[in-house]
């Protein structure tokens, strides 16, 4: 049974933003589903209907088979940690805490015992007495995170935890915060503009855009195979060449490829490392810039009309800019009026 339950729901503010569309999303129990899109997609707006901070303008929301539309968020069995996180800086890291579950009325005593349990469980032991003042960023967003935890909901809403965080903390936090969840077995809906964040911590993603699903699925399959130029220009490093197809043949500038579609215009989709490079006597591309990673090179290829493509090769030190070369794709995917018309 999946626990949250999400029936086309639409959220249209006054002065007429549509915020979310018709949105419809079934997350099952212990699942973490990432919103991924772009800034203004909505992904904030749905996390906060679900949390009961925004009303929707139609549609229903249950959970566990409870319908939770109209209930306002201390009747909702969920649990958010904002976007900018809220902590309470007059209180120290225990009281934080603690005061959601003295609202519900909690022995002292055990109070005390939950709240050593989750501090231990987000790496904050011994933390109880400091002012929230006196800690690091990733430390202020862990008791965000225990402070939502220690409720013990049933759905966790995460809106952009680590935003404000440098990337190695983030990558860390994330990290942690899918340990404790698949520990917990916690049902997590986790929003994020990082594709890279949606691709390592997600059990499924959602792709938004203009507060409707532009795609849903495992984070491997969207990525793999996008079924729009949106989702394919998104998630991760795409080359994204328009062009004309005629006679199964595509063009772009000097640069054509057999495509067995119908002639007009198309959208050709090749990733970096699905693009290899040879010499070639007769050069479709130059070469404008190599970038040698250690692990991988990237090299910055243009066309004979600007296009700017990015190949992923191994050895970047067989490469130099103003060196000419041939592109041969591996994979590609082709798209026309925005929906997926081929893939190899
Ligand atoms: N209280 C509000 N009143 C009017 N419009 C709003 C309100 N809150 C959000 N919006 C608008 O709704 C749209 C979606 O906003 P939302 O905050 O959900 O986006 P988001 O995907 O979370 O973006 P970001 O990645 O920047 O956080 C935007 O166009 C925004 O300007
Ligand atoms: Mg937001």
């Amino acid at each position: 049974m999946s626990v949250l339950h999400i029936a086309e729901v639409t959220k249209t503010f006054s002065g007429g933003t549509h915020a979310v569309n018709s949105f419809s999303l079934d997350v099952a129990d212990g699942e973490l589903v990432c919103l991924l899109g772009p800034s203004g997609s909505g992904k904030s707006t749905l996390l906060r209907m679900v949390g009961g901070f925004e009303q929707p303008t139609s549609g229903r929301i249950t959970i566990d088979g409870e319908d939770v539309t109209h209930l306002p968020p201390e009747r909702r069995p969920t649990g958010m940690v904002f976007q900018s996180h809220a902590l309470w800086t007059h209180m120290n890291v225990f009281k934080n805490l603690a005061f959601g579950l003295k609202l519900r009325r909690m022995p002292a005593g055990e109070i005390r015992e939950k709240v050593e349990a989750v501090l231990e469980l987000v790496g904050l032991a011994g933390y109880g007495d400091r002012m929230t003042n006196q800690l690091s960023g990733g430390q202020q967003q862990r008791v965000a995170l225990a402070r939502s935890l220690v409720l013990e909901p049933k759905i966790l809403l995460l809106d952009e935890p680590f935003a404000s965080l440098d990337q190695h903390l983030r990558e860390r936090l994330r990290e942690e915060v899918r340990d404790i969840q698949q520990r917990l077995g916690i049902t997590t809906l986790f929003v994020t503009h990082g594709q890279d964040e949606a691709l390592s911590m997600a059990d499924r993603i959602v792709v938004m855009a203009n507060g409707k699903t532009e795609q849903m699925g495992r984070p491997d399959v969207v990525y793999r195979d996008p079924k729009t130029p949106f989702v394919a220009g998104f998630i991760g490093t795409m080359n994204l060449v328009e062009g004309e197809v005629t006679n199964g043949q595509f063009t772009r500038s000097d640069f054509t490829f057999p495509l067995p579609i119908a002639d007009g215009p198309a959208t050709l989709a090749i990733r970096p490392e699905a693009l290899d490079l040879t010499a070639s006597d007769t050069p479709k591309a130059t070469v404008h810039r190599v970038t040698d990673y250690g692990s991988h090179g990237l090299v910055d290829l243009d066309l004979a009309d600007g296009t700017r493509l990015k190949s992923m090769v191994a050895h970047p030190d067989l490469f130099r800019t103003g060196q000419g070369v041939d592109l041969k794709p591996r994979a590609v995917a082709a798209y026309r009026n925005n929906q997926q018309i081929f893939r190899s």
